[in-house]
């Protein structure tokens, strides 16, 4: 998290939070494979852009990174189709401006 939505994300406010534009949230992450293995998974990005960028999306930029460095796709750009699951599932969250929060047990 940059610090423009620092501040906003760790109220954990999910009621009415407002995430100011600029925000920009990066989430790695990893996959366990059936062998027990632990592999580098995709890097998940969001980044509040000005109003007008994209209504659908609440104005999120939504972008994938693959393992490798190769973007997979982001919201107005490449693949932008391919990145509407994003947001479908980030709708959970649309009360918080679409974040969904860092589960409680690790939040500070
Ligand atoms: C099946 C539901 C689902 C889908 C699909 C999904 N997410 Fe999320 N996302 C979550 C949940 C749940 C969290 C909060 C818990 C966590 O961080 O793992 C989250 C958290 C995030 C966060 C941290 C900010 C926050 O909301 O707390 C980012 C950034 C993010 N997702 C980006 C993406 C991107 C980019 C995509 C599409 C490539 C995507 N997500 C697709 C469920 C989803």
């Amino acid at each position: 998290m940059n610090k423009i939505g620092r501040g906003a994300y760790t109220k954990y406010d999910d009621k009415d939070s407002k995430m100011p534009i600029g925000t920009t949230v990066a989430k790695p992450s990893f996959v366990v494979q059936p062998t027990g293995k632990v592999a580098l998974g995709p890097l998940f990005l969001m980044e509040k852009m000005t109003r007008g960028f994209n209504a659908a999306t609440a104005n999120w930029r939504y972008a994938m990174v693959m393992p490798g460095g190769k973007l997979f796709g982001m919201t107005g750009s490449k693949n932008s189709a391919g990145l509407k699951f994003c947001h479908d599932c980030h709708v959970g969250g649309e009360d918080n401006d679409y974040m969904l929060f860092l589960p409680e047990e690790v939040r500070k």
